[in-house]
């Protein structure tokens, strides 16, 4: 009996004294596993007396439950605990400032920060934006543009067609921004004044050419603008984007069929160390086409030669965003590129307006 007594008082200290689940369950297993103290002492039964089996019998198994018990109420106590501990280590502090992420963390393409500089250097201006399909007419694309049927401009564009409809109309992808001048003159009165960003496409692809790329075009038509008012505009306008105090600008002759007169406008750059800079230095550089529009056009779009007249010009984001931001190669813009993105992206946050810097 006193075996009883003390195995009973060392197993349910060394339930007390087991630390946590894993200690408990060896001293259930010393204890009530096929080896274990109590179990050898159960085994012993059979070989007693009658008479002795059934007080030792007894004695022994009011032993087993309070063990049991004692294994039960201390493996509660346990989990309870260790389940405190682990909340009290996983606390949150709402108080902790918040960590980077979505919005923060996301980077805005070159392209679209371009876009949003223009159109808060046109609004400026007085301009709104003015938008059309990728998909076009081979009528809004060159027709009315002034590229008649077989005109050997047409080719020059190197257009994606698509097969003929039933009605025997072949659509295009837009070979450029114009054909949203024709829809602008179509849709609304004069007086205009509208840019058209957007994407355009052509079959050539090399490091400054790529299939898809994005033309912004401009577009004012009213009674009296004429080609001081033009040059204004784009010299006011490459000041901005530019961010430089002051542009000079070459307007060479040249051709389209939707203008006439028709220039090319080059500014004024250095390319001292490789690197190009505007607003200084005896070089010049290319950077977009534009003319009075032709009377043809005004004329295909409904509006009287006689008594309207305006400027268009057109030129390529993605290269005039190459020229600011110091882009060498055109064909990364589209590679989707995560790692391009958070060297050349822009923070989403961070708005372009002339008041806070368009590029700050
Ligand atoms: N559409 C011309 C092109 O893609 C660019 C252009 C030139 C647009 C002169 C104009 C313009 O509006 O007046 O090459």
């Amino acid at each position: 009996m006193t075996d009883i007594a003390s195995l009973e008082t060392d197993t349910i200290a060394a339930i007390a004294a087991a630390g946590d689940e894993g200690a408990l369950e060896a001293v259930r297993v010393g204890a009530l596993g096929k080896k274990g103290s109590i179990s050898a002492l159960l085994s012993t039964l059979g070989k007693m007396a009658p008479d002795e089996r059934k007080t030792a019998g007894a004695a022994v198994n009011v032993l087993k439950d309070r063990v049991t018990e004692a294994l039960a109420t201390r493996r509660a106590t346990l989990r309870e605990a260790a389940l405190e501990a682990r909340l009290r280590a996983e606390t949150v502090d709402v108080t902790l400032p918040v960590r980077e992420t979505g919005i923060g963390a996301g980077r805005l393409h070159p392209i679209s920060q371009v876009m949003d500089e223009l159109t808060a250097i046109f609004a400026d201006l007085g301009f709104s934006i003015a938008e059309g399909p990728d998909i076009e007419t081979d009528n809004y694309n060159f027709t009315k543009l002034n590229f008649p049927p077989g005109h050997p401009a047409r080719e020059m564009h190197d257009t994606f067609f698509f097969k003929p409809d039933e009605k025997g109309e072949r659509k295009l992808l837009r070979t450029h921004t114009s054909p949203v001048q024709v829809r602008t003159m179509l849709s609304q009165q004069p007086p205009i004044r509208v840019i058209c960003p957007g994407r355009t496409y052509r079959c050539d692809s090399d490091q400054t050419h790529t299939p898809m790329f994005h033309q912004v075009e401009g577009l004012v038509i009213d009674k009296k603008a004429h080609l001081g008012h033009l040059k204004w505009v784009l010299e006011e306008s490459c000041k901005a984007f530019f961010e430089v105090p002051s542009v000079k600008m070459r307007f060479r002759p040249s051709f389209f069929p939707f203008t006439e007169p028709s220039m090319e406008v080059d500014i004024q750059c250095s390319r001292k160390g490789g690197e190009i800079r505007f607003g200084e230095g005896e070089d010049w550089l290319e950077i977009l086409g534009c003319g009075m529009v032709h009377a043809n056009v005004l004329r295909n779009c409904g509006l009287d030669p006689d008594e309207y007249q305006g400027f268009a010009w057109g030129m390529g984001i993605d290269r005039i965003a190459m020229l600011k931001y110091g882009m060498p190669d055109l064909r990364p813009f589209f590679e989707a590129d995560a790692r391009w993105l958070r060297h050349y992206g822009f923070r989403p946050l961070d708005f372009p307006t002339l008041a806070g810097g368009l590029s700050a």
